[in-house]
């Protein structure tokens, strides 16, 4: 499969009919609203699980040095957290292309915090686009994470966003929260500051 995926995308037309369709957010979606939406609310979508082994060449890093972002990858029973935006089809043009290096959409079942459900769409990266980086270590992760930098900013910048969201929604994660214990050490001093807890921060 191809690694850019706009055309295939653009040829998605389970929503046509539709005025507005919901779009679940698991990654850089929840702490990145760079699109119009009529509404916002913290949902939930189960079957799938939250990991770090998507390649990012076009935001997060580069072809010589790629980032790692994040995809689902399917697991009976897990619960994955997120943001869920009421959009209109037009908006897809542009989730398209900034989704692009390999994610596709994925029709699912959507679990709105105040048990309401609805049919929307996620973006989702799957093992066999290109840009594929598989499993690795927390560890690894936090390392190759912490020495990409594209575009769209560092690598580091996407992980702490993500995982400050995370924790902004009540939501526990070990996969991206052991892969933040491993990055802090590695970033700059400044970095460390800003997500060190009050009681570690000396006053002067
Ligand atoms: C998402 O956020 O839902 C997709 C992955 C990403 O863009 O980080």
């Amino acid at each position: 499969m191809s690694v850019n995926t706009i055309a295939l995308n653009s040829r998605m037309s389970h929503f046509d009919d539709h005025a507005s369709v919901w779009l679940f957010g698991y990654g850089s979606i929840i702490f990145k609203a760079d699109f119009p939406y009529l509404e916002r609310r913290p949902a939930q979508i189960t079957g799938w699980t939250r990991r770090f082994w998507q390649g990012s060449h076009d935001h997060r890093g580069t072809a010589q040095a790629p980032g790692r972002v994040v995809t689902l990858v399917a697991q009976a029973d897990a619960v994955c957290a997120g943001m869920a935006y009421l959009i209109t089809p037009e908006v897809f043009a542009h989730l398209d292309h900034r989704e692009k290096n390999g994610y596709l959409r994925v029709v699912t079942p959507i679990d709105f915090n105040d048990g309401q459900r609805a049919e929307g769409l996620i973006y989702i990266a799957a093992d066999d686009n290109e840009a594929f980086a598989g499993p690795a270590s927390e560890q690894e992760i936090a390392l190759q994470i912490a020495r990409a930098v594209g575009p769209s900013g560092p690598n580091s910048e996407y992980l702490l966003k993500l995982a400050q969201a995370l924790r902004e929604l009540g939501a526990d994660d070990p996969h991206v929260f052991t892969i933040e214990r491993h990055l802090l050490p590695l970033l700059p001093p400044p970095a460390q500051m800003t997500h060190a807890t009050p009681s570690s921060v000396h006053p002067n």
